[in-house]
């Protein structure tokens, strides 16, 4: 009966987004949901997209039918390609089974609902290992599922970097065949990543112990400003001849978030009769997908295909990834700047270490509490900022109210 369901607590997210909007503060900062924003905090349509979008206007045949239920062929073999690399013997042993989702979120779903049905040991659920902290809608994607999870440690609060040795200790020692989730790039919400000697230590360990990595990548591109670089772990997973899922999203890279473009990948290990276990996996997927969404959305699809199939348009694609990547990059050398010159008291290297979207700041739970009451700054409790928020008119505002909190 419907008086037996509780109250839920809203998104932490989202209802964040909310509160930034009804502050009327003109000062006001939203460093929340990590959504780029151009130097006047505005959102940006990426040129590329614009040129694709118009591609569609200017085609006669196009439509608004269905598309097939694995999605739109023409963006599930380049996005396979995009991550595993061109020449990649997974692809051309077809080993890769690719479906389009409603973004990395709904990538996630599909791989958790695919394991929670055909990964199992003894008739029993495996256990996913996520990274402490992770993003949070991974935990309520995996758990609503029924895919039992606990964590690995990932943040070292005192260097502000990697607790590589805890990381590796609690991989080692989890049950084998364990799901282990690892973030591509750009960790969200650390901005902390392994280094490639580091990811080749992970792998052995993996490996060792026969746990299933599944990758979450959100961030290829936007991360470093370097697709292939930014897809470093991943290829080598792959090269290492591991069975394996990818969820990918084109949310940030692309500029498509309300468009939820996104892709699941499964990729078999090497063997014999991999094509034909990719061939199964790929009729369940389809089962899956049927019942959930029955077929996934097309505009976002289209706009990203079209990019990813013209090599002029791929390479504009790849100018804005750096617009994007390098004002970001701007924007940490900036903060970390200003820090230095007002003397704020501690360490704030991190803010140019990490990468990506987020800086994890250190800032502490009632820090964070402060700098919205008194500053109208908006970030996450845990003191992540998403930097996209900052650029030049404001960062020196956020630098100062960060040295006000710290200080008081
Ligand atoms: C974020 O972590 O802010 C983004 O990935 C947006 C989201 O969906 O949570």
């Amino acid at each position: 009966p419907p008086d037996a369901v509780p109250q839920a607590p809203e998104d932490p997210l989202f209802g964040l987004a909310r509160a930034y909007k009804a502050d009327d503060s003109p000062n006001k900062v939203d460093l929340g949901i990590g959504a780029y924003r151009d130097d006047n905090g505005k959102p940006w349509v990426l040129p590329v997209v614009r040129k694709a979008d118009e591609v569609i206007r200017n085609d006669p045949e196009a439509n608004h039918e269905y598309l097939p239920i694995a999605g739109l062929a023409a963006l599930t073999s380049k996005a396979a390609e995009l991550l595993l690399g061109t020449g990649s013997p997974a692809l051309s042993e077809k080993r890769v089974s690719s479906v389009q989702t409603i973004s990395g979120t709904g990538a996630v779903h599909l791989g958790a609902l695919f394991l929670a049905k055909f990964y199992k040991v003894n008739g029993a659920n495996r256990t996913l290992y996520l990274s402490n902290p992770t993003w949070a809608n991974h935990n309520q994607i995996f758990s609503n599922v029924g895919i039992p999870t606990a964590q690995y440690p990932y943040f070292d609060k005192k260097t502000k970097g990697l607790d590589f040795e805890g990381m590796k200790s609690t991989l080692a020692n989890a049950p084998d065949r364990s799901i282990v989730l690892l973030h591509a790039c750009a960790h969200n919400p650390t901005g902390v990543d392994p280094t490639p000697e580091q990811w080749r230590e992970i792998a052995a360990i993996l490996k060792e112990k026969n746990h299933f990595p599944f990758f979450d990548t959100a961030y290829q591109g936007f991360a470093s400003g370097d697709l292939d670089r930014d897809a470093g772990a991943i290829r080598y997973f792959v090269e290492q001849g591991f069975e394996l899922v990818i969820a990918q999203s084109f949310a940030k890279n692309f500029g498509l978030y309300g468009e939820r473009a996104g892709c699941f990948h499964y990729v078999a290990a090497p063997a014999s009769d991999a094509a034909n276990t990719t061939t199964r996996v790929a009729s369940q997927l389809a089962i899956l997908q049927r019942s959930e969404i029955s077929n996934p959305p097309i505009y976002g699809a289209k706009i990203a295909s079209i990019v990813l199939n013209d090599p002029a348009l791929f390479a504009e694609w790849q100018e804005n990834l750096r617009t994007m990547s390098g004002r970001i990059i701007s924007m940490r050398e900036a903060l970390r700047s200003k820090l230095e010159e007002l003397g704020t008291p501690g360490q704030w290297n991190h803010i140019t270490d990490q990468i990506g979207m987020f800086s994890f700041t250190g800032l502490s739970e009632k820090q964070v509490q402060k700098l919205r009451e008194d500053f109208h700054i908006y970030m996450t409790k845990n003191g992540r900022i998403s930097m996209a928020g900052l650029n030049t008119r404001n960062v020196e505002y956020f630098a100062k109210a960060v040295d006000s909190v710290v200080r008081s």
